[in-house]
């Protein structure tokens, strides 16, 4: 598993060497957190993520035969393939890296194949996004090697196609467009729809950006995912029977959701008021910040959890109780699941002075409840994927 206090740049270089007796390319490519805009991507709505200091180092090099030799320094597991033979491994860490191969693929011929060693300090399974670090960092490391002109967004692209169509997970543009495009002391408002983007300064001193793992993984989480992006394609179709130029859930709203899907789909109905709902949220939350209104903001946080937990129905218990446990603290401006849901984390804002009084009362608080220690990440907003 990974190692939260390992170097992982230093571990990843000394174990290519000892593995393939060569000098690695270093890639560093982080892990997300999103502010306020969940499920809104794929949506083609706004998202206010941001890259963190977590993040997964991949070290690579050329080979001067066809083959793929890759190890898993936080599985101790190695994989080996081919550049002419792609296929699903069967095993879920090789998939992200043989998805982007694939992708790449259908552009470019790769004439060599690569050894490669790869670990982090994301989590897996806690809503940060390691999978889409570990795409992007693939993507930004072919691109490096082989020289191959793709630009930013590029990458971004070829990240989501891999978990799409190779991995299976019809997740949006969100995660892997904040690790490539991640800016120390900014989030980034991405319009999902145009993919233009601006930087929002970030840096409030005497305001910490804590994570709360509740150590639950949900193993129905990718059917419940993909399921949630039927439900809102299908509120979409119903509302186009009388809007035809409604062509996404951005171009719907609540008028439009109580005539035409209201009575035919009463889930549907749900999920889609969520979505309407947080995408004005969001907006109203950057003018917020734009004010330094943090209060403000952090008020709209607790309401997206209410959405998430009630409407779109992808919290659970142990994240609805962390949330609960901060809810009427005033050291906590804001608080909330974050990402897919079904488990991972609650992002909190919260008074400098008061975090370690704060981690103590919400831990004990959950072992008590539910026989687990929470797990608890102070992140800082870094930059995206780079040579490291
Ligand atoms: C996951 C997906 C993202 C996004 C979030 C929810 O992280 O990978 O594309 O949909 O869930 O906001």
């Amino acid at each position: 598993m990974n190692d939260p206090i390992r170097d992982y740049p230093k571990s990843i270089r000394n174990k290519f060497k000892e593995l393939f007796e060569q000098e690695a390319l270093i890639i560093r490519s982080p892990g997300r957190i999103n502010l306020i805009g969940e499920h809104l991507d794929y949506n083609m709505g706004f998202v206010l993520p941001a890259a963190i200091n977590k993040a997964i180092w991949l070290g690579i090099q050329k080979r001067d035969d066809n083959m793929i030799n890759m190890y898993s320094l936080d599985y101790d597991d190695n994989y080996r393939s081919n550049i002419h033979d792609i296929t699903p491994s069967g095993k879920l860490w090789p998939d992200y890296i043989l998805g982007v191969v694939d992708q790449i693929k259908k552009s470019h011929s790769l004439k060599h194949g690569f050894n490669l060693v790869f670990g982090g300090d994301i989590p897996a399974g806690a809503g940060l996004s390691s999978s889409a670090a570990l795409e992007c960092a693939m993507a930004y490391a072919l691109n490096e090697l082989f020289g191959l002109d793709y630009e930013k967004i590029d990458l971004v692209k070829i990240g989501q196609a891999a978990e799409n169509e190779f991995v299976g997970v019809k997740c949006g543009i969100m995660d892997q467009f904040a690790s490539i495009f991640g800016k120390k002391e900014h989030l980034i408002r991405l319009d999902c729809r145009s993919l233009e983007y601006v930087y929002v300064p970030f840096h409030a001193k005497d305001i910490k950006i804590l994570l709360f793992d509740t150590r639950v993984k949900h193993s129905l989480a990718d059917s419940a995912y993909n399921q949630r992006r039927e439900q809102c394609e299908k509120g979409v179709s119903l509302v186009q029977e009388y809007h035809p130029e409604v062509k996404s859930l951005r171009d719907a709203n609540q008028v439009m959701l109580d005539s035409y899907v209201k009575t035919v789909d009463e889930t549907v109905y749900r999920r889609c008021t969520y979505v309407v709902s947080e995408i004005k949220r969001l907006l109203n939350g950057c003018e917020d910040l734009e004010k330094d209104d943090l209060i403000s903001f952090g008020k709209r946080m607790f309401q997206t959890h209410a959405g998430l937990k009630d409407l779109y129905e992808v919290s659970c218990s142990e994240l609805d109780l962390l949330v609960d446990l901060v809810k009427d603290n005033p050291d906590v401006i804001g608080a909330r699941m974050m990402g897919g849901g079904f488990g991972g984390c609650t992002i909190n804002l919260v008074k400098s002075e008061a975090i370690r009084g704060l981690i103590k009362k919400v831990s004990d608080a959950y072992l008590s409840k539910t026989g687990t220690e929470m797990l608890v990440y102070e992140v800082e907003i870094e930059e995206g994927t780079r040579i490291s």
